[in-house]
């Protein structure tokens, strides 16, 4: 286990990623009842742009270095809860401290709801405890992910999201990831799962979407957005989330801002969006 997200943070991956789980758990929060989240692969919680590993990459610079000026209304109402956790870690302005997906699961959680984190990496989990040490809403695991899925799942509050964001180092991710989305299915039928994926290969994006298509689960909306073209040299042209059992109303929030985001984070002018339902919808 190489993967550190503080190489990472902030990047466009992590925009499309944190913009969207921020607008997920918003939409959850809309009703009265509780729910509960299980981050499978939580990360760090939140990072310093300003850190050594962050400024080697610089990676942020195309993500959430890029921001800043205001899109139209419309955009911005999309991306409201977002915006509100990036300022609730930067008091003072500006962007240094960025939040991963458990920090942003916890600023926009209320008091009735709670989080399960569950990191593996023992550095990680540990900068996790300290980072959020004494916050009652947060149970921290430091599970395989498909062990922390079947421990925690299904959920005593019976609505929920269970996010899953690996690091795909290992070469039989993708299908790691179909077991946990089948797992988390099985469990926890009416949930919400968001699965991110990378775009590096076209072979490895249609591999990956191919298998979870086939699993025989419906109600799954996938959403890419890709900043350049992509070949075996590029790198992460883009990235790409499966979303099983969309909230109301999330389908036209993607509508507006994936358009958005590859206008505003597409390299030379090659930003391009995606948004269509891998599996039939939910009538
Ligand atoms: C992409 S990062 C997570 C980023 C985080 N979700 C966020 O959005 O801020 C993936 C994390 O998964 C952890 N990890 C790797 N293999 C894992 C496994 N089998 N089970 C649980 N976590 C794992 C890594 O240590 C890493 O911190």
């Amino acid at each position: 286990m190489n993967y550190r997200h503080a190489y990472h943070a902030g990047n466009h991956a992590d925009v499309l990623k944190h913009a969207v789980l921020a607008k997920v758990i918003e939409r959850l929060a809309a009703k009265d009842k509780p729910f509960g989240v299980l981050d499978a692969h939580a990360g760090a919680g939140a990072y310093d742009l300003q850190s050594e590993a962050a400024s080697k990459t610089g990676e942020w610079l195309g993500g959430i270095g890029l921001m800043q000026e205001a899109f139209s209304s419309q955009v911005e109402a999309v991306l409201a809860p977002y915006r509100r956790v990036i300022a609730g870690l930067n008091p003072a302005g500006g962007n240094r401290f960025y939040p991963g997906s458990p920090d942003i699961a916890l600023q926009l959680l209320r008091s009735i709801d709670r989080l399960v984190a569950n990191e593996l990496h023992p550095e990680e989990a540990d900068t996790l405890r300290m980072n959020y040490h004494g916050e009652k809403r947060l149970f921290i695991t430091q599970l395989d992910a498909l062990a922390a899925v079947k421990q925690q799942l299904p959920f005593k509050e019976r609505r929920g999201l269970v996010l899953i964001d690996p690091p795909y180092e290992v070469k039989d991710e993708a299908a790691k990831v179909c077991r946990l989305l089948a797992e988390a299915v099985r469990r926890f039928e009416t949930g919400v799962v968001m699965i991110w994926y990378p775009i590096t290969t076209e072979d490895f994006v249609d591999g990956l979407v191919t298998g979870i298509a086939g699993l025989g689960i419906g109600n799954l909306l996938c959403a890419e957005l890709r900043v350049k073209n992509t070949h075996e040299q590029s790198g992460l042209s883009g990235s790409g989330l499966i979303i099983r059992n969309p909230p109301f109303g999330l389908e036209e929030d993607l509508q507006i801002l994936l358009p958005a985001l590859a206008q505003r984070l597409g390299i030379e002018g090659l930003g391009r969006a995606k948004q269509e339902w891998l599996t039939p919808k939910k009538g």
